[in-house]
Protein backbone atom coordinates (compact mmCIF):
# COMPACT_ATOMS: atom_id res chain seq x y z
CA UNK A 1 0.00 0.00 0.00
CA UNK A 2 0.97 3.61 -0.58
CA UNK A 3 0.31 5.63 2.79
CA UNK A 4 0.80 10.05 2.77
CA UNK A 5 1.06 10.45 6.17
CA UNK A 6 0.90 14.22 7.22
CA UNK A 7 1.76 15.50 10.33
CA UNK A 8 2.85 18.47 12.30
CA UNK A 9 5.61 16.75 13.97
CA UNK A 10 7.96 14.03 13.64
CA UNK A 11 10.03 12.77 16.81
CA UNK A 12 13.95 13.55 16.12
CA UNK A 13 12.94 16.51 13.97
CA UNK A 14 10.28 18.72 15.66
CA UNK A 15 8.40 17.86 18.56
CA UNK A 16 5.82 19.46 21.28
CA UNK A 17 4.27 16.00 22.59
CA UNK A 18 3.25 12.85 21.76
CA UNK A 19 2.05 12.72 18.21
CA UNK A 20 5.64 13.17 17.14
CA UNK A 21 6.50 9.68 18.42
CA UNK A 22 3.49 8.51 16.77
CA UNK A 23 4.35 10.30 13.63
CA UNK A 24 7.56 8.67 13.52
CA UNK A 25 7.12 5.34 14.87
CA UNK A 26 3.81 4.58 13.11
CA UNK A 27 4.90 4.98 9.94
CA UNK A 28 8.59 3.11 10.44
CA UNK A 29 6.20 -0.11 11.79
CA UNK A 30 4.34 0.14 8.67
CA UNK A 31 7.54 0.76 6.48
CA UNK A 32 8.58 -2.59 8.20
CA UNK A 33 5.19 -4.40 7.44
CA UNK A 34 6.35 -3.98 3.77
CA UNK A 35 4.64 -0.82 2.93
CA UNK A 36 5.41 2.75 0.94
CA UNK A 37 5.23 5.65 3.54
CA UNK A 38 5.96 9.12 2.62
CA UNK A 39 5.77 11.27 5.39
CA UNK A 40 4.78 15.22 4.72
CA UNK A 41 5.61 17.77 7.03
CA UNK A 42 5.77 21.49 7.29
CA UNK A 43 9.66 23.04 6.80
CA UNK A 44 9.74 24.91 9.77
CA UNK A 45 12.55 27.14 10.46
CA UNK A 46 13.61 25.84 13.47
CA UNK A 47 14.33 21.94 11.65
CA UNK A 48 15.97 24.45 8.72
CA UNK A 49 19.17 21.88 9.54
CA UNK A 50 17.21 18.73 8.51
CA UNK A 51 16.00 20.03 4.84
CA UNK A 52 18.01 22.71 4.23
CA UNK A 53 20.33 20.62 2.33
CA UNK A 54 17.45 18.19 0.71
CA UNK A 55 16.77 18.75 -3.38
CA UNK A 56 13.81 21.30 -3.73
CA UNK A 57 10.62 21.41 -6.19
CA UNK A 58 8.47 24.61 -6.37
CA UNK A 59 4.80 24.30 -7.00
CA UNK A 60 1.95 25.94 -6.60
CA UNK A 61 -1.12 24.97 -4.63
CA UNK A 62 -4.55 26.32 -5.13
CA UNK A 63 -6.08 26.54 -1.68
CA UNK A 64 -9.45 28.14 -2.98
CA UNK A 65 -10.57 30.31 -5.80
CA UNK A 66 -8.97 32.93 -4.61
CA UNK A 67 -5.75 31.97 -3.51
CA UNK A 68 -2.57 29.94 -5.34
CA UNK A 69 0.20 29.69 -2.86
CA UNK A 70 4.27 29.36 -3.96
CA UNK A 71 5.49 25.94 -1.85
CA UNK A 72 8.98 24.26 -2.15
CA UNK A 73 9.10 20.89 -1.18
CA UNK A 74 12.57 19.86 0.54
CA UNK A 75 12.18 15.84 -0.03
CA UNK A 76 14.78 13.87 2.05
CA UNK A 77 14.98 10.67 4.20
CA UNK A 78 15.02 10.69 8.37
CA UNK A 79 16.20 7.57 9.65
CA UNK A 80 15.26 5.38 6.62
CA UNK A 81 11.52 7.17 6.43
CA UNK A 82 10.77 9.50 3.18
CA UNK A 83 10.21 12.96 4.57
CA UNK A 84 8.75 15.67 2.82
CA UNK A 85 9.14 18.90 4.33
CA UNK A 86 7.07 21.23 2.97
CA UNK A 87 7.91 25.06 3.17
CA UNK A 88 5.60 27.93 2.44
CA UNK A 89 7.39 31.14 3.81
CA UNK A 90 4.71 33.05 4.87
CA UNK A 91 3.46 30.13 7.38
CA UNK A 92 6.92 28.12 8.09
CA UNK A 93 9.51 31.55 8.21
CA UNK A 94 8.64 32.12 12.00
CA UNK A 95 10.38 30.24 15.40
CA UNK A 96 7.48 28.79 16.98
CA UNK A 97 5.33 25.94 15.49
CA UNK A 98 1.98 26.77 17.03
CA UNK A 99 2.51 29.86 18.55
CA UNK A 100 4.89 32.90 19.70
CA UNK A 101 5.58 31.52 23.10
CA UNK A 102 2.24 33.30 24.18
CA UNK A 103 -0.30 33.31 21.89
CA UNK A 104 -1.40 30.45 19.14
CA UNK A 105 -0.58 32.11 15.92
CA UNK A 106 -3.89 34.14 14.17
CA UNK A 107 -3.41 32.27 11.21
CA UNK A 108 -2.89 28.81 12.08
CA UNK A 109 -5.99 27.16 10.32
CA UNK A 110 -4.61 28.62 7.36
CA UNK A 111 -0.67 27.76 7.74
CA UNK A 112 -1.37 24.10 8.62
CA UNK A 113 -4.13 24.10 5.31
CA UNK A 114 -1.67 25.31 2.94
CA UNK A 115 0.87 22.08 3.91
CA UNK A 116 -2.03 19.92 3.76
CA UNK A 117 -3.09 21.01 0.30
CA UNK A 118 0.57 20.91 -1.04
CA UNK A 119 1.12 17.26 0.82
CA UNK A 120 -2.01 16.44 -2.35
CA UNK A 121 -0.82 18.28 -4.88
CA UNK A 122 3.02 17.06 -4.59
CA UNK A 123 1.75 13.25 -4.75
CA UNK A 124 0.28 14.93 -8.41
CA UNK A 125 3.59 16.64 -8.84
CA UNK A 126 5.17 13.34 -8.53
CA UNK A 127 3.13 10.84 -9.54
CA UNK A 128 2.68 9.41 -6.46
CA UNK A 129 -0.74 8.18 -6.38
CA UNK A 130 -1.58 7.39 -2.35
CA UNK A 131 -3.96 4.32 -1.64
CA UNK A 132 -4.40 5.82 2.03
CA UNK A 133 -4.03 9.89 3.18
CA UNK A 134 -3.73 9.42 6.97
CA UNK A 135 -4.03 12.94 8.52
CA UNK A 136 -3.41 13.59 12.41
CA UNK A 137 -5.40 15.84 14.39
CA UNK A 138 -6.62 19.45 12.51
CA UNK A 139 -3.58 20.22 11.54
CA UNK A 140 -4.31 17.95 8.48
CA UNK A 141 -7.62 16.81 8.75
CA UNK A 142 -8.65 19.03 5.94
CA UNK A 143 -6.77 16.65 3.97
CA UNK A 144 -10.11 14.39 3.81
CA UNK A 145 -12.19 17.61 2.41
CA UNK A 146 -10.06 18.08 -0.17
CA UNK A 147 -10.04 14.99 -1.30
CA UNK A 148 -13.74 14.61 -1.01
CA UNK A 149 -14.48 17.81 -2.32
CA UNK A 150 -11.19 19.90 -4.24
CA UNK A 151 -10.53 16.53 -6.11
CA UNK A 152 -13.88 14.75 -6.27
CA UNK A 153 -13.85 14.70 -10.15
CA UNK A 154 -9.98 13.94 -10.45
CA UNK A 155 -8.89 10.25 -11.92
CA UNK A 156 -5.74 10.79 -9.98
CA UNK A 157 -7.43 10.35 -6.74
CA UNK A 158 -10.27 7.56 -7.52
CA UNK A 159 -8.67 5.12 -5.86
CA UNK A 160 -7.67 6.73 -2.68
CA UNK A 161 -9.13 6.55 0.98
CA UNK A 162 -8.50 9.11 3.77
CA UNK A 163 -8.55 8.58 7.43
CA UNK A 164 -7.73 10.86 10.20
CA UNK A 165 -6.48 10.12 13.16
CA UNK A 166 -7.55 12.24 16.63
CA UNK A 167 -4.57 12.36 18.71
CA UNK A 168 -6.10 14.81 20.53
CA UNK A 169 -10.00 15.91 20.80
CA UNK A 170 -9.39 18.72 22.61
CA UNK A 171 -7.91 20.80 19.99
CA UNK A 172 -9.87 21.02 16.88
CA UNK A 173 -8.95 24.69 15.78
CA UNK A 174 -11.94 27.31 16.35
CA UNK A 175 -11.53 30.24 13.82
CA UNK A 176 -13.14 33.08 12.37
CA UNK A 177 -15.57 32.14 9.58
CA UNK A 178 -13.73 34.67 7.54
CA UNK A 179 -11.14 32.18 6.99
CA UNK A 180 -13.39 29.58 4.55
CA UNK A 181 -12.69 31.81 2.02
CA UNK A 182 -9.02 31.45 2.23
CA UNK A 183 -9.33 27.91 2.88
CA UNK A 184 -11.59 26.36 -0.25
CA UNK A 185 -14.44 25.92 2.50
CA UNK A 186 -18.05 26.40 -0.03
CA UNK A 187 -20.09 28.25 2.29
CA UNK A 188 -22.71 25.65 2.24
CA UNK A 189 -20.70 23.35 4.65
CA UNK A 190 -20.78 26.38 7.09
CA UNK A 191 -23.86 24.54 8.55
CA UNK A 192 -24.48 22.44 12.21
CA UNK A 193 -23.70 19.46 10.55
CA UNK A 194 -20.13 20.38 9.04
CA UNK A 195 -18.12 23.16 10.07
CA UNK A 196 -20.03 25.18 11.60
CA UNK A 197 -19.46 25.15 15.89
CA UNK A 198 -21.22 28.08 17.39
CA UNK A 199 -21.27 30.85 14.33
CA UNK A 200 -17.12 29.51 14.40
CA UNK A 201 -15.38 27.72 12.03
CA UNK A 202 -14.31 24.28 13.34
CA UNK A 203 -11.56 22.21 11.25
CA UNK A 204 -11.59 19.09 13.00
CA UNK A 205 -15.49 18.70 13.09
CA UNK A 206 -15.99 19.64 9.70
CA UNK A 207 -13.06 17.56 8.41
CA UNK A 208 -14.80 14.37 10.05
CA UNK A 209 -17.42 14.18 8.37
CA UNK A 210 -15.71 13.93 5.13
CA UNK A 211 -12.97 11.07 6.30
CA UNK A 212 -13.42 7.37 4.97
CA UNK A 213 -12.49 6.40 8.43
CA UNK A 214 -11.81 8.30 11.83
CA UNK A 215 -9.37 6.81 14.61
CA UNK A 216 -8.34 7.72 18.22
CA UNK A 217 -5.94 6.44 19.77
CA UNK A 218 -7.17 4.18 22.20
CA UNK A 219 -9.93 2.12 22.53
CA UNK A 220 -11.18 4.08 25.86
CA UNK A 221 -10.89 7.32 24.37
CA UNK A 222 -12.82 6.37 21.19
CA UNK A 223 -15.14 5.41 23.93
CA UNK A 224 -15.24 8.43 25.71
CA UNK A 225 -15.39 10.90 22.58
CA UNK A 226 -19.38 9.69 22.18
CA UNK A 227 -20.30 11.10 25.82
CA UNK A 228 -21.21 14.25 27.01
CA UNK A 229 -18.38 14.02 29.42
CA UNK A 230 -15.55 12.85 27.03
CA UNK A 231 -16.67 14.54 23.56
CA UNK A 232 -14.89 17.89 23.99
CA UNK A 233 -18.58 19.15 22.87
CA UNK A 234 -18.29 16.80 19.77
CA UNK A 235 -19.82 13.41 21.41
CA UNK A 236 -23.24 13.87 18.60
CA UNK A 237 -20.34 13.77 15.90
CA UNK A 238 -18.76 11.19 16.88
CA UNK A 239 -21.98 8.99 17.76
CA UNK A 240 -23.56 9.75 14.49
CA UNK A 241 -20.23 8.86 12.19
CA UNK A 242 -21.23 6.23 9.61
CA UNK A 243 -17.49 5.41 8.29
CA UNK A 244 -15.62 3.21 10.24
CA UNK A 245 -14.64 4.71 14.03
CA UNK A 246 -12.59 3.13 16.40
CA UNK A 247 -9.70 3.40 18.65
CA UNK A 248 -6.02 1.85 17.67
CA UNK A 249 -3.56 1.93 21.11
CA UNK A 250 -0.13 3.89 20.26
CA UNK A 251 2.82 1.78 20.78
CA UNK A 252 6.14 2.04 22.16
CA UNK A 253 9.15 2.43 20.50
CA UNK A 254 11.19 -0.10 22.53
CA UNK A 255 14.27 1.05 20.13
CA UNK A 256 14.17 4.28 21.42
CA UNK A 257 12.68 3.61 25.12
CA UNK A 258 14.74 0.47 26.27
CA UNK A 259 16.10 0.41 30.08
CA UNK A 260 18.95 -2.26 28.74
CA UNK A 261 20.58 -0.15 25.78
CA UNK A 262 19.22 3.18 26.35
CA UNK A 263 22.55 5.38 25.95
CA UNK A 264 20.99 8.46 27.89
CA UNK A 265 21.15 6.34 31.21
CA UNK A 266 24.51 5.91 33.69
CA UNK A 267 23.60 2.50 34.03
CA UNK A 268 21.08 0.03 31.78
CA UNK A 269 19.65 -2.65 33.41
CA UNK A 270 17.36 -5.87 32.63
CA UNK A 271 15.48 -5.89 35.78
CA UNK A 272 14.80 -3.80 38.91
CA UNK A 273 17.27 -5.39 41.12
CA UNK A 274 20.28 -5.84 39.22
CA UNK A 275 21.59 -2.90 40.67
CA UNK A 276 21.42 -0.78 37.08
CA UNK A 277 18.18 1.25 38.51
CA UNK A 278 19.72 1.99 42.11
CA UNK A 279 22.84 3.74 40.19
CA UNK A 280 20.46 5.34 37.51
CA UNK A 281 18.57 6.64 40.76
CA UNK A 282 21.88 7.70 42.53
CA UNK A 283 22.94 9.63 39.74
CA UNK A 284 19.70 11.69 38.95
CA UNK A 285 19.58 12.33 42.39
CA UNK A 286 22.73 14.00 42.30
CA UNK A 287 22.24 15.78 38.90
CA UNK A 288 19.52 16.87 40.56
CA UNK A 289 21.23 18.24 43.53
CA UNK A 290 18.71 16.04 45.79
CA UNK A 291 19.27 14.39 48.83
CA UNK A 292 20.90 10.98 48.12
CA UNK A 293 19.27 7.89 49.73
CA UNK A 294 18.18 4.56 47.83
CA UNK A 295 15.14 4.22 50.21
CA UNK A 296 14.05 7.39 49.40
CA UNK A 297 10.60 6.78 47.74
CA UNK A 298 10.87 9.03 44.22
CA UNK A 299 8.28 10.49 42.53
CA UNK A 300 7.97 12.00 39.03
CA UNK A 301 6.25 13.86 36.53
CA UNK A 302 7.18 14.51 32.78
CA UNK A 303 4.40 16.68 30.79
CA UNK A 304 3.26 19.85 28.96
CA UNK A 305 2.12 22.02 31.54
CA UNK A 306 -1.28 22.11 30.78
CA UNK A 307 -4.72 21.94 31.91
CA UNK A 308 -5.16 18.63 30.55
CA UNK A 309 -2.14 16.47 32.55
CA UNK A 310 -4.03 17.79 35.80
CA UNK A 311 -1.59 20.13 37.50
CA UNK A 312 -3.35 21.66 39.54
CA UNK A 313 -4.44 18.51 41.43
CA UNK A 314 -0.72 17.55 41.27
CA UNK A 315 -0.16 21.15 43.01
CA UNK A 316 -1.24 20.43 46.41
CA UNK A 317 -0.20 16.88 46.56
CA UNK A 318 2.83 18.27 46.14
CA UNK A 319 2.79 20.66 48.95
CA UNK A 320 0.71 17.67 51.11
CA UNK A 321 3.85 15.29 50.18
CA UNK A 322 6.15 17.63 51.19
CA UNK A 323 4.99 18.82 54.53
CA UNK A 324 4.25 15.70 55.77
CA UNK A 325 5.37 12.89 54.09
CA UNK A 326 9.46 11.16 53.31
CA UNK A 327 9.87 11.39 49.34
CA UNK A 328 11.33 13.08 46.32
CA UNK A 329 9.94 14.43 43.35
CA UNK A 330 10.65 15.76 39.85
CA UNK A 331 8.66 17.47 37.47
CA UNK A 332 9.94 17.78 33.95
CA UNK A 333 7.92 20.38 31.98
CA UNK A 334 7.13 23.32 29.98
CA UNK A 335 3.90 25.67 29.04
CA UNK A 336 1.83 27.86 31.08
CA UNK A 337 3.76 30.16 33.18
CA UNK A 338 1.66 30.27 36.43
CA UNK A 339 1.77 26.63 36.56
CA UNK A 340 5.35 26.92 36.49
CA UNK A 341 5.87 29.55 38.86
CA UNK A 342 3.64 27.47 41.79
CA UNK A 343 6.02 24.47 40.72
CA UNK A 344 8.87 26.94 41.46
CA UNK A 345 7.81 27.72 44.50
CA UNK A 346 7.68 24.63 45.70
CA UNK A 347 11.33 23.83 44.89
CA UNK A 348 12.07 27.07 46.23
CA UNK A 349 10.89 25.97 49.79
CA UNK A 350 11.68 22.12 49.71
CA UNK A 351 15.25 22.21 47.36
CA UNK A 352 16.78 19.21 48.86
CA UNK A 353 13.47 17.37 48.31
CA UNK A 354 11.44 18.88 44.99
CA UNK A 355 12.95 19.67 41.33
CA UNK A 356 10.94 21.57 38.79
CA UNK A 357 12.82 21.66 35.78
CA UNK A 358 10.84 23.89 33.33
CA UNK A 359 12.24 23.37 29.87
CA UNK A 360 12.44 20.06 27.36
CA UNK A 361 15.29 17.54 27.33
CA UNK A 362 15.13 14.51 26.05
CA UNK A 363 17.92 13.12 27.78
CA UNK A 364 16.58 13.70 31.08
CA UNK A 365 13.11 12.39 30.50
CA UNK A 366 15.02 9.26 29.52
CA UNK A 367 16.65 9.02 32.86
CA UNK A 368 13.66 10.54 34.88
CA UNK A 369 12.46 7.16 33.44
CA UNK A 370 14.84 5.00 34.29
CA UNK A 371 15.42 6.54 37.94
CA UNK A 372 12.06 7.71 39.45
CA UNK A 373 10.52 4.70 41.49
CA UNK A 374 6.88 6.00 40.52
CA UNK A 375 5.45 7.89 37.91
CA UNK A 376 2.12 10.17 38.18
CA UNK A 377 -0.37 10.99 35.43
CA UNK A 378 -3.51 12.40 36.83
CA UNK A 379 -4.24 13.91 33.61
CA UNK A 380 -8.35 14.90 33.29
CA UNK A 381 -8.51 13.07 29.83
CA UNK A 382 -5.64 11.52 27.88
CA UNK A 383 -6.37 9.80 24.51
CA UNK A 384 -3.84 7.35 24.81
CA UNK A 385 -0.21 8.63 27.36
CA UNK A 386 3.15 7.49 26.17
CA UNK A 387 4.96 8.25 29.43
CA UNK A 388 3.02 5.47 31.70
CA UNK A 389 3.82 3.11 29.12
CA UNK A 390 8.13 4.16 28.76
CA UNK A 391 7.42 4.06 32.61
CA UNK A 392 6.21 -0.03 32.68
CA UNK A 393 9.26 -0.73 30.10
CA UNK A 394 11.54 0.98 33.08
CA UNK A 395 10.31 -0.82 36.21
CA UNK A 396 8.49 2.58 37.26
CA UNK A 397 5.83 1.88 38.77
CA UNK A 398 2.42 4.63 37.30
CA UNK A 399 -0.02 6.01 39.15
CA UNK A 400 -2.56 7.08 36.44
CA UNK A 401 -6.06 8.52 36.36
CA UNK A 402 -8.88 5.56 35.19
CA UNK A 403 -9.36 7.48 31.60
CA UNK A 404 -8.63 6.95 28.45
CA UNK A 405 -5.33 5.45 27.51
CA UNK A 406 -4.37 5.70 30.76
CA UNK A 407 -7.23 2.69 31.82
CA UNK A 408 -6.35 0.50 28.50
CA UNK A 409 -2.70 0.13 29.60
CA UNK A 410 -2.06 0.08 33.19
CA UNK A 411 -3.58 -2.70 35.20
CA UNK A 412 -4.85 -1.21 38.61
CA UNK A 413 -3.77 -3.03 41.75
CA UNK A 414 -7.16 -3.62 43.97
CA UNK A 415 -7.35 -2.59 46.79
CA UNK A 416 -7.52 -6.09 48.16
CA UNK A 417 -4.41 -6.23 46.67
CA UNK A 418 -6.07 -9.45 45.35
CA UNK A 419 -4.46 -9.64 41.62
CA UNK A 420 -1.06 -8.48 42.80
CA UNK A 421 0.08 -11.59 39.66
CA UNK A 422 -1.52 -8.91 37.24
CA UNK A 423 -1.07 -5.46 38.34
CA UNK A 424 1.10 -2.71 36.93
CA UNK A 425 0.62 0.62 39.00
CA UNK A 426 -2.02 2.76 40.86
CA UNK A 427 -5.54 3.84 39.86
CA UNK A 428 -8.16 6.48 41.20
CA UNK A 429 -11.27 7.67 39.21
CA UNK A 430 -12.52 11.44 41.15
CA UNK A 431 -10.69 14.58 39.65
CA UNK A 432 -9.93 15.89 42.86
CA UNK A 433 -6.30 16.52 44.87
CA UNK A 434 -7.53 14.31 47.98
CA UNK A 435 -8.73 11.17 45.90
CA UNK A 436 -5.00 11.77 44.28
CA UNK A 437 -2.75 12.02 47.70
CA UNK A 438 -4.68 9.06 49.01
CA UNK A 439 -3.71 7.41 46.17
CA UNK A 440 -0.07 8.68 46.09
CA UNK A 441 -0.33 7.82 49.83
CA UNK A 442 -1.80 3.85 49.15
CA UNK A 443 1.47 3.66 46.55
CA UNK A 444 4.03 5.08 49.15
CA UNK A 445 2.97 2.92 51.66
CA UNK A 446 3.35 -0.02 49.16
CA UNK A 447 6.53 0.99 48.37
CA UNK A 448 7.71 1.12 51.95
CA UNK A 449 6.27 -1.18 53.73
CA UNK A 450 5.58 -4.65 51.17
CA UNK A 451 8.79 -4.51 49.01
CA UNK A 452 7.99 -7.70 47.75
CA UNK A 453 4.69 -6.44 46.10
CA UNK A 454 6.39 -3.07 45.05
CA UNK A 455 8.88 -5.47 42.90
CA UNK A 456 6.01 -7.60 41.52
CA UNK A 457 4.13 -4.84 40.35
CA UNK A 458 7.74 -3.64 38.44
CA UNK A 459 8.16 -6.94 37.15
CA UNK A 460 4.67 -7.36 35.87
CA UNK A 461 5.06 -3.63 34.22
CA UNK A 462 8.66 -4.41 32.60
CA UNK A 463 7.00 -7.50 31.00
CA UNK A 464 4.62 -5.74 28.66
CA UNK A 465 4.92 -4.61 25.64
CA UNK A 466 3.30 -2.45 23.67
CA UNK A 467 4.55 -2.62 19.78
CA UNK A 468 4.08 -0.50 17.07
CA UNK A 469 4.00 -3.99 15.10
CA UNK A 470 0.35 -4.69 16.46
CA UNK A 471 -1.02 -1.83 16.38
CA UNK A 472 -0.22 -0.84 12.80
CA UNK A 473 -1.39 -4.40 12.01
CA UNK A 474 -4.77 -2.68 12.93
CA UNK A 475 -4.59 0.18 10.96
CA UNK A 476 -3.14 -2.17 8.21
CA UNK A 477 -6.78 -3.94 8.74
CA UNK A 478 -8.64 -0.85 8.74
CA UNK A 479 -6.85 0.60 5.71
CA UNK A 480 -8.10 -2.91 3.57
CA UNK A 481 -11.43 -2.50 5.35
CA UNK A 482 -12.28 1.22 3.91
CA UNK A 483 -10.21 0.29 0.72
CA UNK A 484 -12.77 -2.15 0.15
CA UNK A 485 -15.84 -0.15 0.65
CA UNK A 486 -17.54 2.53 -1.62
CA UNK A 487 -15.36 6.20 -1.15
CA UNK A 488 -18.11 8.25 1.72
CA UNK A 489 -20.52 10.08 0.58
CA UNK A 490 -21.12 13.38 2.03
CA UNK A 491 -25.05 13.51 2.50
P1 LIG B 1 1.01 14.54 25.01
O1 LIG B 1 1.13 14.13 23.61
O2 LIG B 1 -0.39 14.88 25.42
O3 LIG B 1 1.96 15.62 25.39
P2 LIG B 1 2.08 11.87 25.63
O4 LIG B 1 2.25 11.19 26.93
O5 LIG B 1 1.38 11.12 24.57
O6 LIG B 1 1.36 13.26 25.94
O7 LIG B 1 3.47 12.22 25.00
C1 LIG B 1 4.35 13.19 25.49
C2 LIG B 1 5.70 12.96 24.86
O8 LIG B 1 6.45 14.15 24.98
C3 LIG B 1 6.49 11.88 25.54
O9 LIG B 1 7.39 11.29 24.62
C4 LIG B 1 7.25 12.69 26.61
O10 LIG B 1 8.41 12.05 27.06
C5 LIG B 1 7.56 13.93 25.86
N1 LIG B 1 7.72 15.13 26.69
C6 LIG B 1 6.75 15.89 27.24
N2 LIG B 1 7.28 16.93 27.92
C7 LIG B 1 8.61 16.80 27.81
C8 LIG B 1 9.72 17.56 28.31
N3 LIG B 1 9.53 18.65 29.03
N4 LIG B 1 10.97 17.15 28.00
C9 LIG B 1 11.15 16.02 27.26
N5 LIG B 1 10.16 15.27 26.77
C10 LIG B 1 8.90 15.65 27.03
C1 LIG C 1 -1.87 13.53 22.19
C2 LIG C 1 -2.47 13.02 23.48
C3 LIG C 1 -1.75 11.83 24.06
C4 LIG C 1 -1.33 10.84 22.99
C5 LIG C 1 -0.55 11.54 21.91
C6 LIG C 1 -0.11 10.61 20.78
O1 LIG C 1 -1.07 14.61 22.32
O2 LIG C 1 -2.62 14.03 24.45
O3 LIG C 1 -2.57 11.19 25.02
O4 LIG C 1 -0.55 9.81 23.55
O5 LIG C 1 -1.31 12.55 21.34
O6 LIG C 1 -1.18 9.97 20.15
Amino acid sequence: MKILFITSEVDGLVKTGGLADVAYALPKALIAMGHEVQIVMPAYRKTIESWQDWPAKEFNTPISHFVTETVQAFSGEFKGIPVVAMHHRASFSREGLYDDGNNAYYDNCFRFSVMTKAALEWCKLEDWQPDIVQANDWQSAMASFYLAEHYKADPFFKDTRSAIAIHNGAYQMHADPHWMHQLGIDPRFFNPEDFEDNAHLNVLKGSIGFADAVTTVSPGYAEELTTDLGGHGLDYKFKSLTQPFRGILNGCDYDQWNPETDIWLKSQFKTPDDGGKAICKQDLQQELGLNQGDQIPFLGVICRLVDQKGIHLLIPVFWNLMAHHDCQVVVLGSGDAKMAAELDEIQNRYPDRFRFINGYNIGLSHRIEASIDAFLMPSIFEPCGLNQIYSLRYGTVPLVREVGGLRDTVCKLEYSRANADEATGFMFQHLDEETLLQETLRLLDVYKHDKELWMKLQNNGMAKRFTWEKSAKEYEKLYKEILALPKMKHP
